[in-house]
């Protein structure tokens, strides 16, 4: 059996991970900065280079011990190349490189999105292709139509911020801290959703597109009247976000024919109303709903190992001249 090593260190979080080529998780390690970047209030690059660079060897050495393998036994290195952050997004390919060229193996170079994407199938092997994948974490909010390994349609993307920014961004604006989406959604649950007025933008319109930012104009207009607590501010925001990502999901669901599943992945997946309203949507529409467990949302290593896998499976791989990209479409 085929086992991927898979380095991720494209924004806050180093990980490393071992993944067979049929789905097993041998093991997985990550160390978050967030605590580095809290003063802050979001992530400053330099410190997560230097981070990323003084993490990833022993997760790497750690993943391989509790795997009770050694870096010969593994038949292939995956690293993100992007996108992400440039400075970390360097220090995984260089390491994976520099481990590929020691051990005499070939490289994978992932980009970070195909990770999320191909994610729900690491966990739920008998997902098959084409799948609708709603992609939402903090870079990113997408819809694609997953039609196989590298074969991503994007039908609709986000025209200014990401759902997870907006979730981020209206932490900050209530002082509620980072990051921001956990802290969002536990206000959220003592909230009433229906409280304050907030607009749904694009909702309605025929192009699946996102939008968010005007939403987070309306958050900071409703804290600054004073008329509102902050659990209901919290609480509608999301419920707000919620009514924006159904709607634009219905709509990319009605334009696509074919369909096995709705696949929701990316760190905002790891809301819970998030998850409910999706799987409402899916039910609906007959389609069986797949959201990976909790730590296969956020950023890991696992994912990056298995779209190795899947790569490599298909003969995949790269060569040593592969650059780091800051911006890497799908
Ligand atoms: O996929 P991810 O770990 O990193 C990338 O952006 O690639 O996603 C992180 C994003 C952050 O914006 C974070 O606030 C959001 O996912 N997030 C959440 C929750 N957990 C994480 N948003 C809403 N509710 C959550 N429970
Ligand atoms: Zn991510």
């Amino acid at each position: 059996m085929t086992i991927i090593l898979g380095l991720e260190s494209s924004c806050d979080e180093t990980a490393a991970a071992l993944v067979s080529g049929d789905g097993r998780v041998l093991a997985h390690r990550l160390a978050t900065q967030e605590a580095q970047h809290r003063p802050y209030g979001g992530v400053v690059p330099e410190i997560a280079a230097r981070a990323h660079a003084e993490a990833l060897m022993p997760l790497v050495d750690a993943a391989l011990e509790e795997a009770g393998l050694a870096l010969a036994d593994v038949d292939a290195i995956a690293a993100t190349a992007g996108p992400g952050l440039i400075g970390g997004v360097m220090v995984g390919l260089v390491t994976g490189k520099a481990l590929a060229l020691a051990a005499g193996k070939p490289l994978i170079a992932v980009n970070h999105l195909e990770g999320h994407a191909l994610s729900p199938r690491l966990a739920d092997q008998s997902l098959q292709f084409p799948y609708m994948l709603l992609l939402v974490s903090g870079g990113h909010c997408q819809l694609l139509r997953v039609e196989g390994v590298g074969r991503y349609r994007r039908l609709a993307t986000t025209i200014d911020d990401a759902a997870g920014e907006a979730f981020d961004k209206t932490a900050k604006m209530l002082g509620l801290g980072y990051p921001g989406g956990p802290e969002v959604e536990k206000a959220a649950l003592r909230g009433d959703p229906k409280a304050v007025p907030l607009p749904r933008p694009l909702v309605g319109s025929g192009e699946p597109h996102f939008s968010f930012a005007g939403l987070k104009s309306a958050v900071l207009r409703a804290r600054d009247s004073g008329k509102y607590s902050v659990e209901d501010i919290a609480a509608s925001f999301t419920q707000a976000v919620v009514d924006c990502l159904v709607d634009r999901t219905r709509l990319a669901l009605d334009q696509s024919e074919g369909l096995t599943a709705l696949v929701v992945a990316g760190g905002v997946a790891a809301n819970r109303a998030v998850r409910e309203a999706l799987s409402g949507l899916a039910e609906s529409r007959g389609l069986p709903f797949v959201a990976p467990p909790l730590w296969l949302c956020t950023d890991n290593g696992a994912m990056i190992a298995w779209a190795g896998a899947e790569r490599f499976r298909l003969g995949l791989t790269d060569g040593m001249d592969i650059a780091a990209r800051p911006r890497w479409p799908l």
